[in-house]
């Protein structure tokens, strides 16, 4: 019997779900898929590594980032109040500028980072407020530019409104057409609550007319009385779009009474969305107006969690007018999960890295395509970590990352010597 030769060949890799470090694999890699996995496979590769026992993983997933404004903090200012009402204004002095290039440039740099951390599978939201359509262009070039390395999704995200001026709800319809794979809104900062709710039906209309997914920015304010989040799941139960729906922030979701919460939470199970919450931005953002005691304005994740719906983190914002943080690592957005929503049990811990990982994939509606299995395509992570617990309270380093069966980056661990 010949041996076989695979491209890539993973030594002792430790599977999610393995318990022990001696319980471990090899992954055969050959033609960008997952060829076999066996605890010893007998067989010859043009390349092989060594995982050592540590966490073989699949990728992070970036369920939520905006590009367009990435590596811009500072200008032209600061945000000193630290509100997201003013990120939406110093982002609409800073978007003036905005050229082809300006956004490629600075989402490449991100896109790389992000790959360079284990990040695979990224939904960006492109403002589409802007009557040049510049940031959603330059997003399109780039999701073309980067797909043998990474996945990216495109979402027309209308920052400052559909119906906030006339030419605003065209230009969102021209961003679909130009091939923006999800229409997105932002129903709580439409002029009136009647706008709120007729731009969520007009996003609706919108999605089935060109078949796009739904992500929709709702309700990322502390107001109590912010409640567009019904209007999207009554939306997604009565065209029965459900998964392909998604709601991000929800903050005041965690304002709202705990009678009406209960009440909507029962929709919420029926419509069946998605749903995601970006610990990182939600504490710094909300809660601005609160004196004490200061909410933390994170949506009830892990209520939702516990009701079976499907929640995912994202980063959000990196070194923005919202957020002037952050690199891109999806384990500081599970660790910060883990503390803000006190999600600190053991399986509550497990439960942030799926929502960094495979749960991202199923908002994003790729998850026929992700997993270490034989026969999916090679995307998958190999971290300085034993399991998802010890990667997340180290935020470890991801050794190895390994996109469409190829080796996309090596990164040593930090150590430290004592003298
Ligand atoms: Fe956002």
């Amino acid at each position: 019997m010949s041996i076989i030769t695979y491209d890539l060949l993973i030594r002792r890799g430790k599977l999610l779900g393995l318990t022990s470090r001696d319980e471990v694999v090899d992954i055969g890699i050959k033609d960008g898929q997952i060829a076999d996995i066996a605890p010893k496979l007998e067989a010859s590769a043009k390349q092989e590594l060594d995982a050592q026992g540590q966490l073989v993983s699949p990728p992070f997933v970036e369920s939520h980032i905006h590009l367009d404004s990435a590596l811009t903090a500072g200008e032209p200012r600061w945000n000193e109040s630290g509100t997201l009402f003013e990120g939406i204004q110093i982002w609409g002095e800073r978007k003036q500028n905005l050229t082809i290039d300006d956004v490629k440039k600075r989402a490449i740099a991100t896109l790389k980072q992000q790959a360079a951390q284990g990040v695979l599978l990224v939904r960006t939201h492109a403002d589409v407020s802007e009557p040049q359509l510049i940031a959603l262009q330059a997003l399109l070039e780039v999701r073309e530019e980067v797909k043998d390395w990474i996945t990216l999704q495109v979402v027309a995200f209308p920052q400052d409104g559909i119906y906030s001026k006339p030419e605003n709800e065209t230009l969102l319809e021209k961003a679909i057409k130009l091939g923006a794979d999800v229409v997105g809104g932002i129903p709580h900062y439409e002029l009136t609550r009647e706008d709120g709710v007729r731009s969520v039906h007009r996003i609706f209309e919108l999605a089935q007319q060109y078949d796009c997914l739904i992500d929709i920015h709702c309700d990322e304010i502390d107001d109590d009385q912010s409640r567009f989040l019904e209007v999207v799941a009554a939306c997604a139960i009565r065209t029965g779009l459900g998964s392909r729906v998604t709601a991000s922030h929800t903050t005041a979701f965690a304002a709202y009474n705990n009678a009406y919460a209960y009440k909507l939470m029962g929709f919420l199970q029926q419509s069946q969305i998605n749903f995601i919450a970006n610990p990182l931005i939600n504490i710094t953002l909300q809660g601005r107006t609160d004196t004490y005691p200061k909410r933390r304005g994170v949506t009830r994740v892990k209520e939702l969690w516990q009701q079976g719906l499907n929640v995912s983190f994202g980063h959000d914002c990196i070194q923005d007018p919202w957020y002037s943080l952050g690199t891109g690592n999806m384990l500081d957005v599970a660790s910060m999960g883990v503390h803000v929503c006190q999600m600190t049990g053991r399986h509550e811990i497990d439960a942030c890295y799926e929502m960094v990982t495979q749960n991202g994939a199923k908002t994003l509606h790729l998850e026929d395509n992700y997993g270490v299995a034989v026969g999916k395509p090679a995307n998958l992570i190999v971290l300085d970590a034993s399991d998802c617990y010890e990667a997340i309270r180290r935020r470890a380093t991801v050794r190895y990352v390994i996109s469409q069966g190829k080796l996309l980056t090596c990164t040593t661990p930090q150590a430290t010597e004592w003298l």
